[in-house]
């Protein structure tokens, strides 16, 4: 589509709090940021983000991501120009950015929830400007916006509001797209004779009105709009996606007991016949594909295929599990398995485990000494006793039996069953000699 887009993330960010950039702020496990430019991308071939506080840092972030082919950044000169209309000022002067198309889209780079199919109703090739407008319940900190006849008259930002114009509840969300010209006319017309001694991108709303532009509204949903400025917005925003990622889930057929209590990641991908139970938590990249996660399981970058996972058992990122049964108190790091058993409070990091194998109670990989981490691979139909120390780096060949209480420190041959336990011995009436009574007087203590 023959449109740019500017997203403007230049401000401080005050009032998160943090010395993270707002922007980078994370929703179900993703930078805010990357939202709106992932639905950017799919309108635009020319997308220009504005920087200003902590820019190399959001660069940074941005390119990792997304590389830079299409997207062109620019350093808002904010002493000069602070506000969102300096934003879009070309740093020298009051002339806009320069962008490869006509219209521009302008969005907030604190908006993680937009979607294009959202952003493209604004486009309207009828009017010079549309703007997005909200209607909420409680409109603070939103600029107020006054409608006459259908057409947007002009913006009130909430901090030069008197107490009549603050009870409007219709406020403005935070998206316009202009005519390339009317940013051309208008940009250098601003000024900063405001409360926050700022340019006001809202200004330019009222110039166009008092020149009667017709600035249409665009009627807009919180669900989608919603501006994040605060760390109890970025919750709230975090709800409100965690919500859609779970319908998305179920309309697929996932099954999820309490789903309020389950939280996912926007990357997350379910495949075939799942059930997810209460205070599950699944992030970053993960798969899970045909299986069952019992409550209160935590994955994070794992693929788990055909298998049952928990109650509470953590998988920490790069796993691999396929056809295998992980039971409580349980934690995987890096690890292969496939058609495994692991019943109860383990710690597997760093292995491959093959079909067939038991994995007793307590069994360790010491996959750590100090300096270096190490692999254990465990061949097929291996049964590790409970409370056995495998102290990687390890090898066991197929078929192997490991008693249980072993603390295993060289290779194992197919075939093979180990024990390194201390002989065992019984002293008779130590009990008495070591507490000092006879066995007569504990009886009649009874
Ligand atoms: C802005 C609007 C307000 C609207 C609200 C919607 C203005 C003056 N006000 O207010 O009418 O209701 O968004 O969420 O536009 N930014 C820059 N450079 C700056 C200042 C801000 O790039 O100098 C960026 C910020 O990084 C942010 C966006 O612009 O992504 C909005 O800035 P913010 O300070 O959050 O504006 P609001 O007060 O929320
Ligand atoms: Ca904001």
């Amino acid at each position: 589509m023959s449109i740019s887009v500017a997203i403007l993330a230049a401000g401080a960010g005050t009032r998160m709090k943090s010395s993270l950039p707002k922007v980078l702020h994370k929703i179900c496990g993703k930078e805010m940021l990357f939202y709106s430019i992932d639905e950017a991308l799919k309108i635009s071939d020319d997308i220009h983000i504005v920087l200003f506080h902590q820019h190399e840092k959001i660069k940074e972030a941005i390119q990792k991501s997304f590389g830079d082919s299409k997207i062109t950044f620019h350093i808002q000169n904010h002493l000069s120009y602070p506000g969102t209309g300096g934003a879009l000022m070309n740093g020298a002067d009051q002339n806009p950015i320069s962008t490869k198309y006509d219209k521009v889209l302008v969005l907030n780079g604190d908006m993680p929830l937009v979607k294009e199919k959202e952003l493209l109703k604004l486009i309207s090739p009828a009017s010079a400007v549309s703007m997005s407008v909200l209607t909420l319940e409680n409109p603070t900190g939103y600029g107020r916006v006054i409608i006459e006849d259908k057409k947007v008259t002009s913006i009130v930002e909430e901090k030069d509001a008197q107490e009549a114009t603050k009870s409007i509840c219709i406020v403005n969300a935070g998206v316009y797209v202009f005519e390339r010209h009317i940013l051309e006319t208008y940009l250098p017309k601003l000024n900063n004779h405001n409360n926050q001694k700022e340019y006001y991108l809202t200004d330019i709303i009222g110039l166009c009105a008092k020149d009667n532009k017709e600035v249409m509204p665009v009627f807009v949903n919180e669900k989608d709009f919603m501006g994040v400025n605060s760390k109890s917005q970025l919750a709230y925003a975090e709800s409100i996606m965690l919500q859609d990622l779970r319908n998305k889930a179920m309309d697929q057929g996932v099954i999820m007991h309490l789903p309020e209590t389950i939280y996912l990641e926007s990357e997350v991908v379910f495949e075939g016949e799942c059930e997810i139970e209460n205070g599950v938590c699944i992030k970053g990249k993960s798969k899970i594909i045909n299986s069952h996660i019992k409550a209160h399981t935590v994955i994070e970058n794992s693929c788990i295929k055909d298998s049952d996972i928990g109650p509470m058992a953590h998988i920490r990122p790069g796993c691999q599990i396929s056809n295998t049964h992980i039971g409580n108190f349980v934690e995987l790091k890096a690890s292969i398995l496939n058609g495994v058993k692991a019943g109860h409070l383990s710690y597997l990091g760093d292995c491959s485990i093959d079909e067939g194998s038991n994995i007793g109670a307590g069994v360790i990989t010491c996959n750590y000494d100090g300096k270096k981490k190490h692999k254990t691979i465990i061949g097929k139909n291996v049964f590790v006793g409970s409370d056995t120390q495998l102290i990687a780096p390890i090898n066991i060949a197929s078929n192997v039996l490991i008693g249980s209480g072993t603390t295993m420190t060289k290779d194992a041959k197919e075939g093979d069953l180990i024990t390194s336990r201390v002989k065992q011995e019984n002293k008779a009436g130590g009990f008495y000699r070591f507490f000092g009574y006879s066995k007569e007087s504990s009886q009649s203590n009874d």
